[in-house]
């Protein structure tokens, strides 16, 4: 695994993480699920950390990736069930996922496209990714570019447009479902007719 500055930051911060963050906002994760074409039971929090954004949605036995211990600790501590892994190189089987959410996590995946790739062979036809991310191009954005750079992260921010292109690139059919600092796109799997 590789460019791995931010995991170790986030394996640190784990015990403290929950304290910190505001709960996750529930109303564009619903949104972007209710995109799905098929029922949305099977979900994974990718990028997932402690859980907090699949604790938002009222989700039965959501699976949370990420590459930090520390923080999937955490998650298993909030009664989850976790895979360590490397967003990049997904622990799922091809098309076995109805929904695949990844939350103020994508920046800090060193491959994004390989990991939004690994997302979309996960889903089932009819299955929805949905990302939520930081906009670069807004005032906050470049603040928060700026303070992640001051602490050794490796991030890289996409603005919606970039990221709805990424998605599409790796076979979604990607809308950006609303704009500002924080932004969200989803992404539908639409099998071959
Ligand atoms: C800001 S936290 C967000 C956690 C959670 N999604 C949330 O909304 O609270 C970013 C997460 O991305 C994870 N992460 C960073 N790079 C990763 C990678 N290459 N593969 C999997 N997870 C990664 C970190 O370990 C961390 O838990």
């Amino acid at each position: 695994m590789h460019g791995f500055g931010d995991v170790r930051f986030f394996d640190r911060f784990a015990r403290a993480y929950d304290f910190v963050m505001p709960s996750a906002r529930r109303a564009p994760l619903r949104e972007g699920l209710a995109l799905a074409e098929r029922d949305v039971e099977r979900v994974v929090d990718l990028g997932g950390g402690t859980g907090r954004a699949v604790r938002a949605l009222d989700v039965d036995r959501p699976l949370v990736v990420d590459a930090s211990r520390g923080m999937l600790r955490r998650a298993v501590a909030h009664g989850l069930d976790a895979a360590q892994a490397d967003a990049a190189t997904l622990p799922l089987r091809d098309g076995t996922v109805d929904a695949v959410i990844v939350v103020d996590a994508l920046h800090h995946v060193p491959d994004r496209q390989a990991a939004l790739a690994e997302a979309a062979r996960a889903l089932a036809d009819g299955g929805v990714l949905v990302v939520r991310d930081f906009d670069p191009g807004t005032l906050l954005g470049r603040l928060l570019v700026s303070s992640e750079r001051v602490m050794g992260m490796d991030s890289t921010f996409d603005g919606p447009d970039a990221l709805a292109r990424l998605v599409a690139d790796a076979g979604l059919d990607a809308a950006v479902l609303d704009r500002g600092f924080g932004y969200t796109v989803a992404g539908v799997k639409r099998g071959s007719q």
